[in-house]
């Protein structure tokens, strides 16, 4: 894409959305609940998921509040739990929700503040990397033909994966993916990441080869803190110490409605294609534009081990003969 074109778009201006319904992970709180907003905001229909009923509820009540007469639904699901994803997904497959379409899906739900100690989830699996790739992968697997059902001459379906600028700042196992070896919260946080980031490449080399019109796209937010933020009753509501630590970041920080605004271009904007990394102009804050992954996450080799990993764990195969002929 040109410079110009990159250029031309305004995160406070999106193009209409009327039409469209696109399904979020993580959504009440953060950059998930802020992409929602937004997408509400340009009229898209918007299925809000996330795995506490409570904070749903509240995350869907101030979006109702903020943005009146939106387009909203809400899904429970818990991504770091198989059964949870699929019984979601089901429901959408099933066309549970007002709209029989979905249009897009941002993989956004992560663990962010990882625990000190290595955690595993019911079925044994390493927690962090469990919530922020593996449960996104199943949901890809889960989601890949409906999302290629709403193929069109004018729209190709889009799948939006949250990386992270920290892929740049450690080195990765990828034949320890679960850390079994030796575990610390930081290394849990960037090696899931950096897995996030390589499926979502491997998506796209793998949803081209099979000739299925869905795109695999990745977004970073920066670094997007809750201190700088504004206050939304039920999903942000920082202390004062919180927001005054925060403020001290400014320079280098931004807010998430702000983060938001990298993962709502790579999900909507017509000139993004598949495969492109979108993060903020200035790395940690500013507006979206394309840049360029860590190399790990990009090597041919991470990727193809990663996905390999997750299959094999899952006992998951994306569909993908089966989402091509779908979308003919
Ligand atoms: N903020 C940043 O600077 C930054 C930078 C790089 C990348 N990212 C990525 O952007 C995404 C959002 O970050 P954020 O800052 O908005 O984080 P956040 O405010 O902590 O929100 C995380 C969201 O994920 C949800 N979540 C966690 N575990 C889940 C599970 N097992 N099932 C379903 N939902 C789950 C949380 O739900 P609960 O409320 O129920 O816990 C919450 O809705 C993450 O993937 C993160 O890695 C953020």
């Amino acid at each position: 894409m040109s410079i110009s074109a990159q250029n031309a778009w305004d995160p406070q201006q999106l193009p209409p959305q009327d039409g469209k319904s696109f399904l979020v992970t993580g959504a009440n709180a953060g950059v998930g609940y802020f992409t929602c907003e937004q997408l509400a905001r340009a009229g898209a229909h918007v299925i809000m998921s996330g795995r506490s009923p409570h904070k749903l509820q509240a995350a869907h009540e101030a979006l109702e509040a903020r943005v009146p007469g939106a387009s909203v639904e809400t899904l429970l699901m818990d991504v770091a739990n198989p059964g949870s994803i699929r019984a979601a997904a089901a429901s959408v497959r099933g066309g549970l929700f007002q709209r029989s379409r979905l249009d897009g899906v941002v993989f956004n739900a992560g663990v962010v503040h990882t625990p000190k100690t290595r955690q595993i989830t019911r079925d044994g699996r390493e927690l962090v990397f469990a919530t922020n790739a593996l449960g996104h992968f199943v949901l890809g697997a889960e989601l890949i033909v409906p999302l290629a059902k709403a193929s069109s001459p004018r729209w190709t379906p889009r799948m939006v994966w949250l990386g992270s600028v920290s892929t740049r700042m450690g080195r990765y196992a990828p034949d320890d993916v679960q850390l079994e070896k030796g575990y610390s919260a930081w290394k849990a946080y960037v090696q899931s990441k950096v897995a996030v980031q390589a499926l979502g490449l491997e998506a796209d080399a793998r949803l081209r080869d099979a000739g299925v019109p869905v795109d695999s796209v990745i977004a970073h937010p920066g670094y997007s803190i809750g201190g700088r933020t504004p206050i939304v009753k039920g999903v942000n509501e920082p202390r004062l110490m919180k927001r005054l630590r925060d403020t001290l970041q400014t320079p280098f920080s931004q807010g998430k409605e702000r983060g938001a605004d990298s993962v709502i271009r790579a999900l909507i904007d017509p000139e993004v294609r598949s495969g492109d990394y979108w993060g903020p102009r200035m790395l940690t804050r500013g507006g979206p534009t394309m840049q360029r992954p860590s190399s790990t996450s990009s090597d041919p080799e991470v990727r193809r081990k990663l996905w390999e990993a997750c299959e094999e764990l899952s006992g998951l195969t994306w569909p993908l003969d089966k989402a091509a002929k779908a979308a003919r």
